[in-house]
C-alpha cells in the first residue's frame, strides 16, 4: 500500500483515511470513482474494505492472487477482499480468537459474491488434509442449495438473496476448517406470493420446471411451462439470459448429494416446492352465501398428495376457520378474500419453514462432530439499508437491522481505536461521532419502542388498524427527535409526509414509511386449521416444520417484528463476541452494467452505508498509523542520522526522523509500537520527499554499484593478469632453464663429439657425426653448383671426404644428365662443331679461346645467298654454310671479295658482287686446310692444280675458327687441318709453282703482299 502512495493522483488513495478532506462526500466519491475507472474496485477505510461491484469479470481472483495475499502484511498489497480474508484468518490463528466479516450493501452490490470469494479464499488458503477437503467441499456446496431456495431474480439483482445469511466456519487449532454453521434471516414476506413485473420467484421453482426429467415432473404432477403457475409467472420473465436453470438444477442435485440429503428427503423437498406451485393455482369463488369455495378441487387433491395430507382436511382448512367461543368450537366459513389470504399464508409458511428445515439439515451435515476447541470465522451477508419511494414493514426491519449493525460498528471501531491508543500508551483522543443508539432504542426499546407498540396494536382486543397503530406511535414516541409524522411535522414537512406515513431519521438519512400492511405483516397469521392439517402430514419435512407441540402452546406465536428483533439481538451478541472486519459493498449503477458509475446512486449508498461516518470515526484520531519498524524502514533515508541504518531502537529512530522532518507537535504521536500521523498531508509530504530522495539514492546506489562493479572487475582482471604473468614467467624461466641445461649438455656432447670425431663411430661421437653429416648435407644442399661448368664444391669434413667426392660426381652426373636432356638437336650439332673446333684449335691457334663463347652460325644467312649462286650449286646439294671472305689471288695476291658456300659436296667461292662462281673445290679434292697458330684469319684450302682446277685457295675469313671447323666437319677433313707453327705456309700455284705466306708476330693483324708472297702480321699465341 505504501508503494501505491506514489500513484495517488491517478488511482486515488487506497485508504480513504488518507483523504485530506475527509469530511467531504464529494472527495470521497471522487476517489472511489477514480479507482473504479482504473478497475480498482477495492478501497480501504482503515481496515474496512469498500468494494464497488464491477459487473464484469476482473482477473484478480485466480489462485495466483490467492497465493499472493497469503500471509502478507495487510497494507503491503493493494486492497482486496482476499486481504480481508487473510487478515481475519491470520488473526484467528495467531490470537486464537473468533472473527467475523460483516458484508453489507444494497441489493446487487456484490455481497454474496464477496462472501463466496472469502469462503473460497479461506478454503484454498487454510491448512488441509483429506478429511478437511471433504469439509471444504461441503461448505462450498452449501451455497448452490441456499441460493436455489433463497435467491430470486429481482429488478436489482438477477441473483438476489432473499434472506440474510450468517455462516460460521469452524477451524481446529491447526487452522483447518472442520465444520460450519448457518444462521438464516429469511424475510418471510411478499416475494414468493407476489412478484412485480420483471421479477421471479425463488430460483428453485424454475430450476425444477426446466431441469426435472419427465418422470419427476409427472410424479410431481407438474408441466414444464412456468406460465401455468401463478406463483411463477406473475413477473412474466421466467427465462433470464444470465441464468441457466437447467445447469443450476444439476448443481443443486449434486450439492444435495454431497451434503448427504437422502433420496427421500430430496423427494419430499421437491414435493413441497411443487405443492407450493400448485397452491398458487388454487382459486376461490363465492357461493350464494358469500362463502369461499375452491374452483378446481383436483388442485387440492394434487397438493394433498404431494404434502401427504388429507384432501378433505386441506380443502376444509383452506375455506374454513375453527373459532372457539365459550369453549365451543365452531366452523366458520371464509370469504374469498380470507381464503386467498389463507392460501398465501399457507404457501409462505410451508416454504419458509421448509427453508428453515433446509438450513437445519445443512447445519446437521456441516457441524463438526468432535468437541475440541474451535475458533470460528463468521461471514455475514446481509441486506443493506433500503430507501425506496414507498417504504414498508420490510424496509423498516431491514433498516433497523442496519442501524444495529452501524451501532455495532461504531462501538467496535471506537473500542478498537481506544484499545489501540491504550495499548500504544498515548492519551485518549476523543472521537466525535454520531451515536445512533438513540434510533435503535426508538425501534426496539421494551414497551416504548416501535416494535413493541406494533405488537401491542396487533394483540390488543378491539379494532386495531394500521392507522390506530400510527396514532399510537404519535402518542408514545411523538416527541422523539428522530420520529416525525404528518401530524407532528411543521407545515413544510407536512408537504412531504402523507397521513398514513411516519418518518424515521436514521443515521443514514431520513426514511418515510407507509404504515399500510404493518399489522398484517407483523402478525403473519396462519390459521390454526392449516397448521393442524400440516402437522399430521406424511411428508416428514412438513411434519417436522409444523410440530404438533406448537398447537398445544397457549401463548400466541411471536410476531414477525419481535422475532426479527430477537434474532437480530442474537446476531449482535454473536458478532459482539468476535472481532469484526467489514466489507462495504456499493452498486455503481442500476443497469447492472460494467464501467458505469452513477454518482447520485453511489453518493446515496455512501450515505446510507454510513461510510462517511466510518471515515470520520476512523479519522477521529489519526489518519495513518504504522509500526515503527515499517515507518522507519521506509523513510529512514530522509534523515542523515537514520540513514542507512539506525542502531538504536526503532521507536527512537522514528522520533529522530520525525524531528528531522520537522513534524509539528500536534501532527504525530509515538506509541509503544506505532507512530500515529494525524493529517494525510504530513504523510504525503514525507512520501513525496521520499520519492525524490529515492531517485537520488538510486543514482548514488547506481554509481556506487557501478564503481564497485568496475573495481571488482578490475581487481579480478588485475589478479588474473598477475597470476597469468607469474605463471608465464615461471614457464619461461623453466623453459630457459631446460634450454640452458640442454644447451650445456649439447655443447658438452658436441665438444666430446668433436674431440672424438676422428675415431670410429662410437656413443661419444655418434651424435656429433650425425650432426656433422646433417649440417654438411644441408650446406651441400644450400650451395650446390649452379651448372655443369660450375666446378665448385664445399669443403667436406674429414669423415665425409669420400662422400663429398661421390656426391660431387653424382651431382655433376645429374647436372649433365639434366643438361644433356635439355640440349636441342641444333644445339647438339653446334656443340659437336664446337667440340670439333676444340680438337682442331685448342691450344694451337691464337683466337680460339675467344671464339669459344661465340656460337657458330647454325644455317646460312639468306641475304648472302644469291639466287644465282644457289642455281650454280650442284643439284641435289644444299648450302650448309655461307660467309663473306676475302680471297687472295695466287698470283699477285690481289684481294677479292668472295662469298664462300659449303655444301655437302664441295666448297664454292662466288664473286660477292655478281654471284659468278669463281672456284669450286669438291670435298674429295680438298687435300687439306692450313692456317697459322697466330691470331690471324688467313687460311689455305689445298686443292689440286691442273688446267681445270685453280689449285690452293688463300682465304681470309672474319670467322676463321668457324669457317675452318664447318668445312672440316662437312668435308670430313678434320684430320687434314694443319696448323703451322713455323713462320710460313707454302701453297701451290698453277704450273707447279709454289707461293708463300709469311707470318710475322705483331700486335696488329695485317695482310700485305710482297714480291714473294703474302705477309701476315698477327699476335702470337
Ligand atoms: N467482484 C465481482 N466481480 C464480478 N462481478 C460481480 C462481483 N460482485 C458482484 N458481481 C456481479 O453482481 C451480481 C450481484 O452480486 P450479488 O449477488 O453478490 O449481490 P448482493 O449484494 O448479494 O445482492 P442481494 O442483496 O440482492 O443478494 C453478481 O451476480 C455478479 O454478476
Ligand atoms: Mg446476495
Amino acid at each position: 500500500m505504501e508503494g501505491a502512495l506514489t500513484a495517488r493522483d491517478r488511482v486515488g488513495v487506497q485508504d480513504l483515511v488518507l483523504l485530506e478532506d475527509y469530511q467531504s462526500e464529494t472527495a470521497f466519491l471522487h476517489n472511489i470513482k477514480k479507482r473504479f475507472k482504473e478497475k480498482l474496485i477495492y478501497t480501504y477505510i482503515g481496515s474496512v474494505l469498500v468494494s464497488v461491484n464491477p459487473y464484469q469479470q476482473l482477473g484478480f481472483y485466480s489462485s495466483y492472487h490467492m497465493e499472493k495475499y497469503q500471509g502478507v502484511n495487510f497494507y503491503e498489497m493493494p486492497p482486496h477482499v482476499y486481504a480481508i480474508g487473510d487478515n481475519t484468518y491470520r488473526s484467528m490463528r495467531n490470537e486464537a480468537s473468533d472473527q467475523c466479516i460483516l458484508i453489507s450493501g444494497e441489493s446487487g452490490s456484490g455481497k454474496t459474491e464477496a462472501s463466496k470469494y472469502i469462503l473460497q479464499y479461506l478454503s484454498v488458503c487454510s491448512a488441509s488434509n483429506d478429511k478437511v477437503e471433504h469439509i471444504k467441499g461441503r461448505l462450498l456446496q452449501s451455497n448452490p442449495i441456499l441460493e436455489a431456495f433463497g435467491n430470486a431474480k429481482t429488478h436489482r439483482n438477477d441473483n438476489s438473496s432473499r434472506f440474510g445469511k450468517y455462516m460460521d466456519i469452524e477451524f481446529d487449532h491447526k487452522g483447518a476448517p472442520v465444520g460450519g454453521h448457518i444462521l438464516n434471516y429469511l424475510l418471510p414476506f411478499t416475494i414468493q406470493v407476489h412478484q412485480a413485473s420483471g421479477e421471479r420467484n425463488f430460483h428453485i421453482f424454475y430450476q425444477l420446471l426446466e431441469g426435472a426429467d419427465e418422470e419427476l415432473l409427472s410424479r410431481l404432477m407438474l408441466q414444464k411451462t412456468p406460465d401455468k403457475y401463478f406463483y411463477a409467472s406473475q413477473g412474466k420473465c421466467a427465462k433470464v439470459s444470465s441464468i441457466n436453470d437447467r445447469r443450476d438444477f444439476l448443481a443443486v442435485q449434486k450439492a444435495l448429494k454431497v451434503l448427504e440429503f437422502s433420496p427421500k428427503n430430496i423427494d419430499e423437498l421437491l414435493s413441497i416446492v411443487a405443492s407450493v406451485l400448485h397452491l398458487g393455482n388454487v382459486s376461490f369463488s363465492a357461493n350464494e352465501e358469500g362463502h369461499a369455495t375452491v374452483d378446481r378441487e383436483h388442485e387440492i387433491q394434487k397438493i394433498a398428495n404431494l404434502l401427504g395430507c388429507q384432501f378433505e382436511q386441506l380443502l376444509q382448512a383452506l375455506t374454513h376457520r375453527t373459532i372457539e367461543a365459550n369453549k365451543e368450537k365452531m366452523e366458520s366459513p371464509l370469504t374469498v378474500e380470507q381464503a386467498l389470504y389463507a392460501r398465501d399464508a399457507l404457501s409462505k409458511a410451508i416454504y419458509g419453514r421448509m427453508f428453515n428445515w433446509l438450513v437445519l439439515k445443512l447445519n446437521g451435515s456441516l457441524t463438526s462432530k468432535d468437541r475440541m476447541r474451535k475458533n470460528v470465522i463468521g461471514l455475514l451477508d446481509i441486506y443493506g439499508f433500503e430507501i425506496f419511494k414507498s417504504n414498508s414493514f420490510e424496509q423498516f426491519c431491514i433498516n433497523f437491522c442496519n442501524e444495529k449493525l452501524q451501532q455495532l460498528f461504531i462501538e467496535l471501531t471506537l473500542k478498537q481505536e481506544q484499545e489501540e491508543y491504550r495499548a500504544e500508551g498515548i492519551e485518549w483522543e476523543p472521537v466525535e461521532y454520531f451515536n445512533n443508539k438513540i434510533i435503535c432504542d426508538l425501534v426496539e426499546e421494551r414497551h416504548q419502542g416501535i416494535i413493541d407498540i406494533l405488537d401491542e396494536e396487533c394483540l390488543r382486543p378491539g379494532e386495531a388498524t394500521d392507522n390506530t397503530f400510527l396514532s399510537k406511535l404519535e402518542e408514545t414516541v411523538g416527541k422523539h427527535p428522530h420520529f416525525i409524522t404528518h401530524a407532528l411535522g411543521d407545515s413544510k414537512m407536512r408537504k412531504t409526509i402523507g397521513y398514513e406515513e411516519f418518518r424515521l431519521v436514521h443515521y443514514a438519512g431520513e426514511v418515510t414509511y407507509s404504515v399500510k400492511g404493518f399489522l398484517d405483516k407483523n402478525n403473519d397469521l396462519l390459521y390454526r386449521d392449516l397448521k393442524v392439517t400440516m402437522s399430521v402430514s406424511k411428508n416428514e419435512i412438513v411434519k417436522e416444520a409444523f410440530p404438533a407441540s406448537e398447537l398445544t402452546k397457549l401463548k400466541r406465536p411471536e410476531t414477525v417484528g419481535s422475532q426479527f428483533r430477537t434474532s437480530l439481538n442474537r446476531l449482535m451478541d454473536i458478532l459482539m463476541s468476535k472481532e469484526p472486519s467489514y466489507v462495504r459493498c456499493i452498486k455503481p449503477n442500476d443497469a447492472k452494467m460494467a464501467d458505469r458509475f452513477d454518482d447520485t446512486l453511489v453518493r446515496h449508498q455512501v450515505k446510507y452505508l454510513g461510510l462517511m461516518e466510518n471515515l470520520r470515526v476512523r479519522r477521529a484520531g489519526f489518519a495513518y498509523r504504522r509500526t515503527h519498524d515499517i515507518f522507519l524502514n521506509r523513510y529512514k533515508s530522509l534523515c542523515p542520522e537514520t540513514w542507512p541504518h539506525y542502531d538504536g531502537p526503532s521507536r527512537k529512530g522514528v522520533d529522530v526522523l520525525c524531528k528531522y522532518l520537522d513534524y509539528k507537535e500536534g501532527e504525530y504521536r509515538l506509541g509503544k509500537t506505532k507512530v500515529f500521523i494525524r493529517f494525510p498531508r504530513t504523510l504525503f509530504a514525507t512520501e513525496d520527499a521520499f520519492q525524490i530522495r529515492k531517485h537520488e539514492l538510486a543514482t548514488i546506489i547506481q554509481s556506487v554499484f557501478r564503481g564497485w562493479r568496475q573495481k571488482k572487475k578490475f581487481i579480478t582482471m588485475r589478479n588474473a593478469v598477475t597470476l597469468l604473468s607469474s605463471q608465464w614467467k615461471k614457464i619461461l624461466a623453466q623453459r630457459l632453464k631446460e634450454k640452458r641445461k640442454k644447451a650445456t649438455l649439447d655443447i658438452r656432447k658436441f665438444i666430446l663429439g668433436f674431440m672424438t670425431r676422428l675415431k670410429p663411430r662410437c656413443p661419444e661421437n655418434a651424435e656429433f657425426l650425425d650432426y656433422v653429416r646433417y649440417s654438411y648435407l644441408m650446406r651441400v644442399k644450400e650451395s650446390l653448383p649452379a651448372g655443369v661448368l660450375d666446378k665448385s664444391w664445399i669443403h667436406s669434413p674429414a669423415a665425409l671426404e669420400e662422400t663429398g667426392v661421390l656426391l660431387q660426381q653424382l651431382n655433376m652426373k645429374n647436372l649433365m644428365l639434366k643438361y644433356v636432356k635439355g640440349v636441342s638437336p641444333q644445339r647438339k650439332a653446334m656443340m659437336e662443331e664446337k667440340v670439333l673446333a676444340s680438337a682442331i684449335f685448342r691450344q694451337k691457334k691464337k683466337g680460339y679461346d675467344e671464339s669459344v663463347g661465340n656460337p657458330f652460325q647454325d644455317k646460312p644467312k639468306v641475304e648472302q645467298l644469291k639466287p644465282k649462286m644457289l642455281a650454280t650449286i650442284d643439284s641435289g646439294e644444299q648450302a650448309l654454310y655461307c660467309c663473306s671472305v676475302t680471297k687472295f689471288d695466287r698470283h699477285g695476291y690481289h684481294p677479292r671479295s668472295r662469298t664462300l658456300i659449303i655444301t655437302s659436296g664441295a666448297t664454292y667461292l662466288f664473286d660477292s658482287k655478281d654471284g659468278k662462281l669463281k672456284q669450286k673445290i669438291s670435298h674429295n679434292e680438298l687435300r687439306g686446310i692450313s692456317t697459322s697458330s697466330l691470331g690471324d684469319n688467313v687460311f689455305v684450302l689445298h686443292a689440286p692444280s691442273d688446267n681445270k682446277e685453280k689449285g690452293d685457295a688463300i682465304v681470309q675469313s672474319t670467322f676463321v675458327i668457324e669457317t675452318i671447323t664447318k668445312l672440316a666437319r662437312i668435308a670430313k677433313k678434320d684430320q687434314d687441318v694443319k696448323i703451322v707453327d713455323n713462320s710460313s705456309i707454302l701453297h701451290d700455284m698453277t704450273g707447279g709453282k709454289q707461293g708463300r705466306i709469311d707470318y710475322v708476330v705483331g700486335n696488329e693483324v695485317s695482310v700485305t703482299k710482297t714480291k714473294t708472297g703474302l705477309v701476315v702480321v698477327a699476335p702470337a699465341r
